[in-house]
């Protein structure tokens, strides 16, 4: 039986009828309907419409209509009275809601397991050091350490999102009806707490007609997906003959069919270009929804497949790229060398004559000088004699040499967040905690 074939006197046009299903990916949602049609059940004894004994004893159009039809094969008649009071609408909202909340746990947990993972490397990097690039010229040497937390903090942002989506997304839309609530006095804060949401949803109208959780969970994706893409960007990059800062791991590479010589960083690059999957996944939802007049429009049948899509595709990501992760190797030494040459001491040069009183322009201006110099001659600053120095500005003097060096640059960052060995340790330590936290969640999950 149809779930609302009274009302027609023609048969649907069969290929507009299959057609029109969402069973073909609704079905996993399986697990959610019947948390939810078990929770709707609990509330029909309380209101006296099944009955204890009733309550103890499925080419469906979508998984409602497919649970219905399997309860009615399964225990009869009765099997239609779970339906009562109820509307599909209502359904479709609560199911997606508790596949957002589990995602979202189990993404908590692989965000946990990817950060710590670059925190490992972190760790393991000691002070090795490596040069930071401000329009992809060097800048300034850092500890490896550093430019790992970087990436760090991006994750524990992404986490933190989800977390947040999570609040919104966990209220139930039982009771809702179809749109003006439902036709009997369920007990919705019964069947709210039954399926571990923190409450019912306020109204009605909104609730079977809201895909704001949806759409902050798929932005969300897509921004972590964002940010997995600029490390595998520039995980690419490092890994290039030119740069020689990463030996990627074989397990995760592949080779070329045409070149024997070839090493490709395959799995970096779908990282990179799955970014434009989820993004695509956002925009499909937020066109979706833009403009639809409330409430309920068949249109929001077109909102499961990108959730579903984005979620697959992180959930799948992020276990690879902690592998990745795991296994490839810093090339310490070409990154030190890379971070002692290319006058990325020249602003702690000129930090050494501020101290000494030179105002900072004039400072930065007379290391400047000292650098022309120094690539005219084809050495590095320290090379320079103190007499060319102080050709160039008197207040060079004999101290100015050894604050030059990679050990004394760095260390001169010594600023919460700054690169300076002891605030890296720090901070270190403050983002451990923070994914540890990750993992401590309340987890209610419903699969
Ligand atoms: N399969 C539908 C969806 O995903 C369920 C809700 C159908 N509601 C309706 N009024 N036809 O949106």
């Amino acid at each position: 039986m149809k779930m609302w074939s009274g009302r027609f006197r023609e048969p649907l046009d069969p290929e507009f009828e299959r057609w029109q299903r969402s069973f073909a990916y609704d079905q996993r949602l399986l697990p959610y309907e019947l948390a939810a049609s078990r929770a709707h059940a609990n509330a029909l004894e309380h209101a006296g419409v099944l009955s204890s004994e009733e309550l103890s004893d499925p080419e469906a159009e979508d998984v409602h209509h497919f649970v219905e039809k399997q309860l009615a094969v399964q225990i009869g008649a009765t099997g239609y009275k779970l339906h009562t009071g109820r509307s599909r609408n209502e359904q479709i909202a609560t199911d997606l809601r508790l596949f957002v909340r589990d995602s979202i746990d189990t993404l908590q947990n692989l965000i946990a397991d990817w950060v710590e993972a670059i925190l490992s490397r972190a760790d393991a990097a000691g002070n090795a050091a490596m040069p930071a690039y401000t329009h992809l010229q060097p800048a300034e040497p850092v500890l490896v350490a550093h430019w790992l937390l970087a990436y760090v903090e991006m994750f524990l942002r992404d986490a933190t999102r989800l977390a947040d989506c999570r609040k919104r997304a966990n209220l139930c839309p039982l009771g809702s009806g179809a749109v003006a609530g439902a036709t009997l006095s369920l007990n919705r804060q019964a069947m709210a707490a039954e399926l571990g949401f923190d409450g019912p949803t306020a109204n009605s109208i909104d609730a079977t007609s809201d895909r704001d959780f949806a759409l902050e969970f798929v932005q969300t994706l897509s921004l972590l997906a964002l940010h997995l893409s600029r490390w595998a960007g520039e995980m690419i990059l490092f890994s290039t003959p030119a740069y020689g800062f990463v030996e990627l791991p074989e397990p995760y590479s592949t080779g070329s069919s045409a070149m024997p010589q070839k090493k490709n960083p395959d799995l970096l690059e779908l990282v990179r270009g799955k970014a434009a999957r989820l993004m695509g996944c956002a925009v499909t939802l937020e066109t979706l929804v833009k403009g639809l007049p409330l409430a309920y429009n068949k249109d929001l049948q077109e909102t499961q497949e990108p959730v579903f899509n984005a979620a697959d595709a992180i959930i799948a990501m992020l276990p690879l790229v902690t592998g990745f992760m795991n296994t490839v190797e810093f090339n310490d030494a070409k990154m030190n060398q890379a971070a002692s040459s290319g006058f990325m001491n020249a602003w702690a040069a000129a930090a050494y004559l501020v101290e000494r009183g030179v105002p900072s322009r004039l400072a930065h201006e007379a290391v400047g000088k000292a650098v022309a110099l120094a690539v005219e001659r084809g050495c590095d600053l320290q090379k320079l004699s103190l007499a060319d120095l102080q050709a160039i500005h008197p207040s060079f003097d004999a101290g100015f040499h050894s604050c030059l060096g990679l050990t004394e640059v760095l260390t001169l960052h010594d600023v919460p967040g700054g690169t300076a060995p002891r605030h890296v340790k720090r901070a270190l330590q403050n983002a451990r905690e923070r994914a540890a936290a990750l993992r401590a969640v309340e987890q209610t999950a419903t699969r």
